[in-house]
């Protein structure tokens, strides 16, 4: 079992060393949530998310670890460091679920549980968006279902853990 580990993006309340830790990562543009395309994205911000997600994890006991980069670099270190901190991933990759070897790589060597989260429906949208290069790292899809996603990637996390 991992034990949180307090870093940058945001304070977490320490939880018991036995609390399962999530966690839940968002990738580039996701910080422009709520202007961005809100017929695709809704009008709820990132922030928004977080706190839902913050709610969800208290009701089912886990702590959650919540960040946002545009750098796929950081995405990539944030996952290596869940190897040893976290117990499960949740993750929003943006755009580069469709790009990004390097970031399959990181989660399958993360040899942690992973729920991919989209907020729009990706198979209704263009065709590139159809391909995810991490779902092939990923336990399980969500996408099409705004921010619920998130709360229901941390349900099956919960029940993994
Ligand atoms: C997204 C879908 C991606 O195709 C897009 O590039 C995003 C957001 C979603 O949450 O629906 O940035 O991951």
């Amino acid at each position: 079992m991992a034990q949180q580990r307090k870093k940058s993006g945001g304070k977490a309340s320490k939880p018991a060393a036995s609390t399962p830790v999530v966690y839940v990562l968002n990738g580039p543009n996701l910080n422009m949530l709520g202007l961005r395309q809100p017929e695709i994205y809704g009008r709820d911000t990132l922030a928004d998310v977080e706190k839902l997600c913050q709610a969800a994890a208290r009701r089912l006991g886990l702590a959650i670890v919540f960040r946002q980069s545009n750098h796929e670099g950081e995405l990539v270190d944030w996952i290596q460091e869940a190897r040893s901190h976290a117990d499960g991933i949740v993750i929003n990759a943006g755009a580069y679920t469709h790009t990004s070897v390097a970031l399959l790589d990181a989660l399958n060597a993360a040899e942690k549980p992973v729920i991919e989260v989209h907020l729009s429906n990706i198979f209704r949208r263009e065709s590139f968006r159809h391909h995810s290069y991490i779902s092939l790292a990923a336990k399980g899809v969500i996408c099409g279902l705004g921010p619920k996603g998130y709360v229901l990637a941390l349900e099956a996390l919960a029940d993994l853990a």
